[in-house]
C-alpha cells in the first residue's frame, strides 16, 4: 500500500521538502562557518523545516548544533537551562566530568546538571537570582556556548527558532546586549528564525536598530507554484490516481500557497481518493476535502471567533470581502461600519495575535489570514 505522501504537522524528511535549497545551503553554511543568519517568514511557511534540514546537514559535517524553539519555554530562565542541558548532552563525556566542564563553561550561572539514565536526558538548574526574564542570564549562556566552541575541535552553532520571543522577554535593551555578545563571539554560528515578520523585518532592516546589517537575512515566502504543482501532481499520480490540473490549481488557491495548508488539503484529498478506483483528483474532491478539514477544525475556529471583539469580527469579514487591500479607506470603512483609526489599530492587534499577517506588495499592503482555512470557515 502506498503511504500518504502529504505530511503536515509532522517533521519532514529532507527528501519530502519542496525546494528551499538556497535557504538550506545558506543556513548550513552559517552553522559551519560561524555565520549570522536571520530566517524570517510568516507562520507555516516552512522555517522549522529549513532549520531542521540545515542542522542535520551541519551535524553530518561534525558540527555541534544547539537548536531551540523559544516558544516551547515559559521564560528566558527556562531557555537558559535548556541551553546548559543541551551543552551537557553534546559534550559526551562521563557524568562527573560533564558536570565539571559545564560548571566551568557557565560558571557565573552556577549550574547543576543531572543525568537521567532512564530517559538518557540531561536537565539543568541554575542558582542565580536574576529574575525569570533577565537578559544577563541569556547573555551568560551565549558566553558559555562560546567558551565551549573554543574547547571543542568542531564548529559550534546556536539556533533559536521563534527568536522574537527572546526579544519580547528581554525587553528594550535585549537587542543591543545580544548584538554585543554576537560581536564578541566570532567563533560561534548564530541562526535566528521567527514568524512575527513585521517585528523581525523592522528589527533587521531599520538602521536605527542593533541588528541592522548584523548578518544575512532570508525571507521565507510561499514556495514557487510550478514546483509545488508538480509535487502535488506526483503525489497523486504515484498512487495511481489521475489528476485534473485545475484541481491542483484549486488546492494552491484555497490554501493561498501556504505550505502547511497546501499539504493539509492535499493530504485529506488523497485520503478521500485512497480506496476509489478509477479515481481522479478533481475540483469536487478538493471542495470535499476542504469541507472535511474545516469541519474538523471547527471547534477551534469557534473558540477563536468567540474570543474576538465585534470590531475585530467586522474587520476580519472586511479582509475577506475587500481581499485584504485598502481596508483603511473611507469607502471600505463605511461599508463595514469601521472608523479608519479603529481599522489600523485593530489590524495591528490581529497581527500581534498572529491571526492576520501583512504582505507588502509593490506599492500596496495586503492583509491576509495566517490560516487561510479560517477565512474559508468564516466564508461558509
Ligand atoms: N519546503 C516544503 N515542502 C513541502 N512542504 C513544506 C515545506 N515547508 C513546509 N512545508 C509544510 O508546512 C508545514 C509547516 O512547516 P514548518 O513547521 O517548517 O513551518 P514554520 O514556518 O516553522 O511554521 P510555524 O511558524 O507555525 O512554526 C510542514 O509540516 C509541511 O507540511
Ligand atoms: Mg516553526
Amino acid at each position: 500500500m502506498v503511504a500518504n505522501p502529504f505530511q503536515y504537522g509532522a517533521e519532514l524528511k529532507p527528501s519530502q521538502l519542496v525546494n528551499r535549497k538556497l535557504e538550506i545551503r545558506d543556513v548550513t553554511r552559517a552553522l559551519l562557518e560561524h555565520g549570522r543568519l536571520f530566517l524570517i517568514g510568516p507562520r507555516r511557511h516552512g522555517k522549522t523545516a529549513v532549520l531542521h534540514a540545515a542542522c542535520a546537514a551541519a551535524r553530518r559535517e561534525d558540527a555541534i548544533v544547539l537548536e531551540f524553539d523559544a516558544e516551547s519555554y515559559a521564560g528566558l530562565d527556562e531557555l537558559v537551562r535548556a541551553v546548559i542541558a543541551e551543552a551537557a548532552r553534546v559534550l559526551k563525556s562521563d557524568a562527573r566530568r560533564t558536570g565539571e566542564r559545564i560548571l566551568a563553561l557557565f560558571s557565573k550561572l552556577r549550574p547543576v546538571i543531572q543525568f537521567n539514565p532512564a530517559t538518557g536526558e540531561w536537565s539543568a538548574t541554575i542558582s542565580v537570582d536574576a529574575g525569570r526574564q533577565s537578559m544577563p542570564l541569556f547573555i551568560e549562556a551565549l558566553d558559555g556556548v562560546a567558551r565551549m566552541a573554543c574547547e571543542v575541535g568542531s564548529p559550534v552553532a546556536l539556533v533559536i527558532d521563534e527568536f522574537q520571543k527572546v526579544i519580547e522577554w528581554g525587553g528594550e535593551s535585549a537587542e543591543g546586549q545580544i548584538r554585543a555578545a554576537l560581536q564578541r563571539h566570532s567563533d560561534v554560528g548564530f541562526v535566528f528564525a521567527g514568524s512575527k515578520t513585521s517585528m523581525l523585518n523592522d528589527m533587521t532592516l531599520n538602521p536605527a536598530r542593533p541588528f541592522y546589517r548584523m548578518g544575512m537575512r532570508h525571507f521565507l515566502g510561499p514556495l514557487a507554484r510550478d514546483e509545488f504543482r508538480s509535487f502535488i501532481t506526483r503525489g497523486f499520480e504515484n498512487a495511481g490516481h489521475r489528476v485534473d490540473p485545475k484541481a491542483v490549481e484549486d488546492i494552491l488557491d484555497v490554501a493561498e500557497d501556504v505550505p502547511y495548508n497546501v499539504q493539509a488539503l492535499s493530504s485529506v484529498a488523497w485520503d478521500l481518493l485512497r480506496d476509489r478506483r478509477p479515481s481522479m483528483l478533481t475540483s469536487t474532491s478538493v471542495r470535499q476535502a476542504l469541507q472535511l478539514l474545516i469541519s474538523r477544525d471547527s471547534p477551534f475556529y469557534v473558540t477563536l471567533w468567540n474570543g474576538l471583539t465585534d470590531v475585530q469580527k467586522r474587520l476580519l469579514r472586511a479582509v475577506i470581502q475587500e481581499r485584504g487591500v485598502e481596508l483603511a479607506s473611507t469607502a471600505a470603512g463605511k461599508s463595514h461600519g469601521l472608523a479608519s483609526s479603529t481599522v489600523s489599530k485593530t489590524l495591528r492587534l490581529l497581527e500581534e495575535r498572529q491571526i492576520l499577517r501583512r504582505e507588502e506588495q509593490d506599492k500596496t499592503v495586503r492583509w491576509r489570514f495566517e490560516d487561510p482555512f479560517f477565512a474559508a470557515w468564516l466564508s461558509r
